[in-house]
């Protein structure tokens, strides 16, 4: 089947590109001699888990518990849940979830650890946890110098095993320029080494020390600081990274087929995908909510829920009613989470179609 025949909206991946993304990190990693352990709520689909680990990948990330749950049940066992644990129905399920993977999470307070220490304790396990580091995202993470007095606290909780340090320099996506994505990524290697040197005394961190981001990923080298990257956009890309040179329009793997439902004056067009396709997320400097890949001039300008208003005035492409067409989105991640199904395309034939396994998977 081609992908014009496809009912729309409809989530397309295209293969030679998701090929050759994924290819391009796990390269970097390589290279600077770093493991990849990819971000999956990227895709939070099973099989593109799998390619990454079939290219090297350590093991993957999750930012939940029911998507590692949903990769635990796939069959994939080394998992990192880059995010804090709370509430005693989550510890409930990490404790099910640690006795048949290997898991580990992160920790930023004693607040969130405590309970998680004593859950694990209580039944004679303990739980490998990270410690979250802000190197300048300011968003979760203990500030690089109470970090050791943290990592002493942790020492002294019973059901936690202290193995590692973990960042996210997720501040890049407001860089304004390619050194400044190359300042943001030394900062933040010089402050894990330093950290992880701090920390010897009290605690073995050395073999753990994860950090990165999809524009960070190819400015890391050997013997940076870090120990493993957790890339996560890389495998799609979108209009988000066009803003922040870590990919071209030709990189951009993952779009939103969309017909044409109307043409209502010279230069402008509608499309019968909206925010609930889309996404509502704006990227740093592109103006609207995407572009077409088949005229990167042709801009959605404004989303209602299930139509997007095309601007053509600027674009040499012409469109009338019925007419599909690809769009490019601004950020992948949330676009993914809108669709059950992703349809995997090569030279626009379909070849297979992979469940969104994990989408919604909230919890
Ligand atoms: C904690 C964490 N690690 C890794 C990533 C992957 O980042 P990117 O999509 O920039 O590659 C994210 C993305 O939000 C994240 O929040």
């Amino acid at each position: 089947m081609r992908i014009s025949e496809l009912d729309t909206p409809a989530l397309l991946v295209d293969l030679y590109r998701l090929e050759a993304n994924l290819d391009r990190v796990a390269g970097f990693a390589r290279a600077a001699d770093l493991k990849l352990r990819p971000h999956t709520k990227t895709h939070k689909t099973i099989h593109i888990a799998q390619l990454q680990l079939a290219r090297g990948a350590a093991g993957i990330t999750v930012a939940k518990i029911g998507e590692a749950e949903v990769m635990a049940d796939a069959g994939i066992d080394d998992i990192f849940i880059a995010h804090q644990i709370v509430g005693t129905k989550k510890i409930e399920r990490l404790l099910a979830l640690a006795q048949r993977v290997t898991i580990a999470v992160g920790v930023d307070s004693r607040d969130a650890a405590a309970p998680l220490s004593s859950a694990f304790a209580q039944r004679g396990l303990r739980l490998p946890v990270l410690i979250e580091v802000d190197v300048g995202l300011h968003r979760c993470g203990v500030t690089p110098e109470k970090v050791l007095d943290f990592a002493r606290q942790i020492n002294t909780l019973p059901g936690l095993n202290l193995v590692g340090l973990f960042t996210y320099p997720g501040h890049v996506y407001a860089a304004r320029s390619q050194n400044e994505v190359a300042g943001i990524t030394a900062y933040e290697c010089r402050i894990m080494n330093e950290l992880t040197n701090q920390l010897a005394p009290i605690a073995e961190v050395t073999d753990r020390v994860s950090g990165g981001s999809t524009p960070t990923a190819p400015h890391y080298t050997a013997k940076c600081g870090l120990t493993e990257i957790r890339a996560g956009s890389y495998v799609f890309n979108d209009r988000t990274q066009l803003d922040r040179w870590s990919a071209r329009p030709g990189d951009c793997a993952l779009t939103v087929l969309a017909t044409v439902v109307s043409t209502p004056e010279p230069g402008r067009a509608v499309l019968d995908a909206g925010s609930k396709s889309l996404a509502a997320d704006l990227a740093p400097d592109s103006p609207g909510h995407g572009m077409l890949k088949e005229d990167n001039d042709a801009i959605l300008v404004k989303l209602n829920e299930e139509h997007g208003f095309l601007d053509l005035s600027r674009a040499s492409i012409k469109l009338k009613v019925g007419d599909k067409v690809e769009v490019i989105p601004n950020h992948c991640c949330a676009v993914c989470n809108l669709f059950d199904e992703m349809v995997a395309a090569r030279n626009g034939e379909v070849l297979e179609t992979w469940p969104v396994a994990a989408r919604g998977k909230l919890r």
